[in-house]
């Protein structure tokens, strides 16, 4: 069984990583347009098999699309990340060109594959390959509800010194500054986090969350890798092991939280079918308000993609 990860840059790269370390599949195929970097990123991954001990064979090609036949997922990280000052919608034009352009191919090789978008601005580029897919939506997703709760979640365990793993917690809305972290649904070992720290400190938390990702382009000059690259590894490990995970993930709405027609995140069910089902949780006014200011900055960046000529 095959996945396919395109694009071998820093997330691409870190995505297929994961993959292979944590044998999800047993071929990895990672695909770039650079000659050779794929290749190298791939030789130099697989060099490390003796040492962790895995056997997940990973292939590294230049543009051959041919070798991603019949994936059964592929994870789309092509396009270009931001740099200091930028937010992720002025990536838009570069980057939706790209992601129809590697769509295209990947669709006809893999006509069956669950697509997960991670390229930015990324709704909008999860819409972009919906539209060029021209598949079910249920298929067609965008990674950025796993990166966004688990920023969120390790800022509660630094604040509260525990462990990450015992924070559970859903985010919604689209992956920007406007996306809506819920502190009602968030829980320590089953605590509502509420009880823990106090309504200041949550608010703190909750816009680093909202910036978690500008904080990391500010430190290094451009956008994170380890955490986007482990989202849509855990993603693509759900669908392949059809796990049937509940996760925040970027899906096409059709009606659930009285949204039509827009690309947003929501808490789901990711099994072998994709998004197997929506998850409508009972937000209150304040709630509703965020995702409803969090729906109209994705609305509006897809209207911009809609006047394109892509
Ligand atoms: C981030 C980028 C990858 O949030 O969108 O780090």
């Amino acid at each position: 069984m095959k996945i396919t990860v395109v694009g071998a840059g820093n997330v691409g790269a870190t995505c297929a990583n994961v993959l292979a370390h944590n044998e999800v599949a047993n071929e990895v195929v990672l695909l770039d347009i650079k000659e050779g970097v794929a290749e190298g990123k791939a030789l130099d991954m697989w060099e490390t098999s003796p040492i962790n001990m895995y056997d997940s064979r990973i292939t590294g090609v230049t543009n051959d699309y041919h070798a991603t036949k019949d994936s059964e997922v592929v994870v789309i990280t092509s396009g270009i990340p931001r740099k200091p000052g930028m937010s992720r919608d002025d990536l838009i034009a570069t980057n939706a060109g790209i992601v129809k352009s590697v769509t295209e191919q990947v669709i006809t090789q893999s006509p069956d594959a669950k697509i997960i978008v991670v390229s930015n601005p990324l709704d909008v580029m999860t819409y972009q390959a919906y539209l060029t897919a021209n598949k079910d939506s249920r298929e067609v997703m965008g990674m950025a509800g796993i990166l966004d709760t688990a920023r969120y979640r390790s800022f509660l365990a630094m604040e509260l010194n525990i462990s990450p793993k015992d924070i559970q917690a859903v985010l919604m809305g689209g992956h920007g500054d406007t996306m809506v972290p819920l502190p009602r649904y968030t829980t320590v070992g089953g605590i509502p986090v509420t009880e823990l720290i106090d309504s200041d400190k949550l608010e703190a938390i909750v816009q680093r969350t909202k910036t978690g990702g500008g904080e990391i382009v500010k430190l290094l000059g451009t956008s994170a890798w380890y955490a986007p690259g482990a989202a849509a590894a855990q993603m693509a490990e759900a669908i392949v092991k059809d796990q049937k995970r509940v996760f925040p993930v970027c899906s096409w709405l059709q009606g659930e939280y009285d949204m039509k027609d827009i690309y947003l995140g929501v808490p789901v069910v990711l099994g072998k079918n994709g998004i197997e089902k929506i998850i409508e949780l009972d937000l209150n006014n304040d709630e509703k308000a965020l995702l409803s200011d969090s729906a109209k900055a994705v609305k509006d960046v897809m209207a911009t993609l809609d006047g394109m000529d892509i």
